[in-house]
């Protein structure tokens, strides 16, 4: 909607900010104060989430296109909306566990464990799993793009043929490999990386940036249960999960385990 009397674009009409002050509806009753900065954030998270499945994708395509130096610049942008995720959680830790409890009946079985924006960063990652599209109604948006990224290629699948295509001889399992698989830690990849990193400084830098993309999200992860313990302790999760005790398990897995392998044989 432009400006009435103009007809030219607004800042309001252009980011429909009417649109986007009217999403914040606390449920808890007066409303409780605390409850606007916990829809914020969440809120912000799923804008961040979304900006992050773009930057994602365009780094994929980029491999695609051998646009390996381009690639790099839109890691570095990616990283960089991972710091801003993992210290916004300082802003959640000024809630005390007694300002969370004033409306957290209010949540009911709301939990982030049903982000399917956060389910399919996983899946783009490498980090699928089957059970996590079931939960959401059959029809719906967030079904329907958790189905197709189970299908597609994740990045470490679009890395690998990538560096076929640079001259390194990726077996063809690997090139044609399932990939809804985990992604698993194979001898033969970790030859062929620590080539890399002994001499080709192009592509070591390649998959620095991707170490550091897996420790970003371990570092979220870590951050998010430390939160988690500091706000409900051993308590159960709104989303039925055992709470901090399930999400430390998640905590230290390596999404691209072949890279991490690699630096004791270096
Ligand atoms: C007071 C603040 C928070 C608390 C107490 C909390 C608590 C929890 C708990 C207990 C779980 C485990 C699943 C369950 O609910 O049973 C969980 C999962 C999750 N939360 Fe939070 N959370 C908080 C804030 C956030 C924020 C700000 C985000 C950002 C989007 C977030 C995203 C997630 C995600 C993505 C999961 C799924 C993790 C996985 O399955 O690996 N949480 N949260």
């Amino acid at each position: 909607m432009a400006n009435s009397t103009t007809g030219a674009i607004t800042y309001n009409s252009y980011l429909k900010i009417d649109e986007l002050l009217s999403l914040q509806q606390p449920r808890s009753a007066g409303p409780e104060h605390d409850e606007m900065l916990f829809i914020i954030v969440h809120q912000v998270y799923e804008l961040w989430f979304k900006e992050l499945l773009h930057e994602l994708d365009r780094v994929s395509h980029l491999l695609q296109d051998d646009k390996s130096h381009r690639a790099q610049h839109t890691l570095k942008r990616i990283l960089t909306i991972l710091k801003v995720l993992v210290a916004q959680l300082d802003i959640l830790e000024t809630m005390t566990p007694l300002e969370f409890l004033s409306f957290r009946a209010r949540l009911e079985a709301a939990s982030g464990f049903q982000s399917d924006q956060f389910r399919q960063i996983e899946f783009l990652l490498g980090a699928k799993n089957e059970k996590a599209i079931a939960r959401f109604p059959d029809g719906s948006r967030a079904r329907a793009a958790l189905q197709r990224r189970y299908g597609e290629p994740t990045l470490w699948d679009a890395f690998l043929r990538y560096l076929a295509r640079e001259g390194y001889q990726v077996p063809s399992s690997h090139l044609a490999r399932d990939v809804a698989a985990p992604v698993a830690p194979t001898p033969e990849i970790q030859d062929l990386l620590v080539k890399i990193y002994r001499s080709d400084p192009k592509n070591a830098e390649l998959c620095e940036r991707l170490v550091d993309l897996d420790e970003g999200v371990q570092e979220w992860r870590y951050r998010h249960v430390k939160m988690v313990e500091r706000t409900i302790g051993a308590k159960m999760g709104t989303g039925g999960s055992s709470g901090a005790e399930y999400l430390r398990n998640t905590v230290g897995r390596n999404l691209f385990p072949d890279l991490w392998e690699i630096r004791a044989q270096l």
